[in-house]
């Protein structure tokens, strides 16, 4: 048996599956955002470690765990989690859609060895200008920073007592050489940092530790149990839906939305504002797009009508051209195209006749041309993608995935009921760190329906998207 514990930014999630990958037990636990001010978002990494109990103990009372042999990790990307000397956290977590960092962002970026060492831009998000930031604003807690980790390797930290980072996730601090594969002194050193303070770093598929003693009997595990090095979410999410080879693609709407697509070499493109990252596989690349806010806007929104989301795309019948009003998904900033932490969200061409219903078809149709932006930019650097599969909470809407496949002109998979996310990445790559299987374990999960474009609105959806394009430039100019 396997466990697969994904740290996402709304929850916990870990699901048990067993040597033929079926999974047995699932089972997950709340967690909260604070957002002190403007464009800041942070978490107490205490309550990583609360939920993981909280989730382990729950898996525990379902199925006895006596038999597990590996367990992996996924988590939400590019958090600074900062550690004194002693392991004890100096300040809550800032979090990857967090954008306070922007001027030290752009500072860093504007030094041209962090595009040619890393391959990205350095977006406000990212690691990196989180430290320059709190040299800056914070320098007591600054000069005592002995450790920074990203989520998951904090609760790694916790499971097994080493400090271990794995590439997928590394990648995005702008720290490593994501060609090299390994952290790059010289960008450490531009943000006052050194490789002492950065965790080892090992593939997402191989051993990282293993769970402490005192852990493994509170939650009846065999003694040893070792944990894989994991991935970051996006990364993690690809391992469980068979995302690992050129071609193979897949559409994400979680909290942020991604447009992700597996690579077998390293080519990137940091003009164009794709992300390319090292995959939690050895010898594998991937890129995608990231927009800050998917499921976050309709979130947004069911909060604003005080109507659960559900509800909201439950009631909106069959795809319909994209009309008025148009919706800005810019709700804490923007990454792909627009790398922008200051635009903010929009809604346009509101009349008398405007209801909750419209609003809400406004709001999907606004993620879907944000992700037909994430499309365009991976597009011209060159990538193409032939299988795209659905993944995320907002895949249950049908009525938003179809809009997204008719606004890229591409077919959608919808894997069968059961979650193909991070956590279920996390434990095939425990499977992978425990018995040394490779990538021909994460195979593409059986698919229950396909979403195909309706070619009889494809024009109007891409010239909705062309107004979104204009309306981005407009309220720019107003910012
Ligand atoms: C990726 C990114 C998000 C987070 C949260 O670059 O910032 O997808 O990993 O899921």
């Amino acid at each position: 048996m396997y466990i697969g514990l994904d740290l996402g930014t709304s929850g916990l999630k870990a699901v048990l599956i067993d040597d033929a990958q079926a999974i047995l037990a699932e089972a997950t636990a709340p967690l909260q955002v604070a957002r002190l001010a403007q464009g800041w978002s942070e978490q107490a990494p205490s309550s990583w470690l609360d939920a993981a109990d909280a989730v382990m103990q729950s898996l525990a009372a379902q199925v006895s765990l006596g038999a597990v042999r590996g367990i992996g990790l996924s988590g939400h990307m590019h958090g600074a989690t900062l550690l004194d000397s002693s392991d004890e956290v100096l300040r809550p977590c800032i979090l990857w859609n967090d954008t306070r960092s922007a001027v030290e962002a752009a500072e860093l970026d504007a030094d041209p060895k962090f595009r040619a060492l890393t391959g990205n831009i350095v977006f406000a998000g990212f690691t990196a200008p989180k430290l320059a930031w709190v040299a800056k604003h914070e320098p007591a807690i600054f000069a005592r920073v002995a450790r920074v980790l990203l989520p998951k390797d904090y609760l790694r930290l916790w499971l097994t007592g080493e400090a271990v980072a794995e590439m997928s996730d590394a990648a995005g601090t702008s720290w490593l050489d994501v060609g090299k594969r390994d952290w790059s002194d010289d960008l450490l050193a531009a943000t006052g940092m050194t490789r002492a303070q950065m965790p080892r770093l090992v593939e997402g598929s191989k051993v990282s530790g293993h769970i402490r003693d005192a852990l493994a009997s509170r939650w009846g595990l065999p003694k040893g149990v070792v944990v894989a090095g994991g991935g970051g979410d996006n990364a993690a999410s690809a391992v469980g839906v068979g995302v690992v080879k050129a071609g193979d693609a897949f559409v994400s709407l979680g909290t942020s939305g991604v447009l992700f697509a597996a690579s077998d070499a390293y080519n990137p493109d940091a003009a164009s504002a794709v992300h390319t990252f090292c995959h939690a596989l050895p010898d594998t690349w991937h890129q995608m797009g990231v927009i800050l806010a998917a499921a976050d806007a309709l979130n947004w929104f069911a909060r604003v009508a005080d109507k659960p989301a559900a509800t909201l795309t439950a009631d909106l019948g069959a795809l319909q051209a994209p009309g008025k009003p148009l919706f800005l998904p810019y709700l804490g900033g923007e990454r792909t195209p627009h790398n922008d932490a200051a635009i903010r969200g929009a809604f346009l061409h509101l009349d008398h006749a405007t209801d909750s219903a419209a609003m809400a078809r406004a709001v999907l149709e606004g993620v879907t041309h944000a992700i037909r932006d994430c499309h365009d930019a991976l597009t011209s650097t060159g990538t193409r993608i032939t299988r795209l599969i659905a993944v995320g909470g907002g895949s249950k809407s049908d009525y938003w995935v179809q809009a997204i496949a008719t606004s890229l002109d591409l077919p959608i998979a919808l894997p069968v009921a059961g979650d193909f996310g991070g956590a279920f990445g996390a434990a095939r790559l425990g499977l992978m760190a425990a018995t040394g299987a490779g990538a021909e374990v994460a195979t593409a999960p059986k698919i229950a329906r396909m979403i195909e474009p309706d070619t009889k609105l494809t024009a109007a959806f891409s010239q909705a998207h062309a107004r979104y394009r204009a309306s981005y430039t407009a309220l720019k100019g107003l910012s």
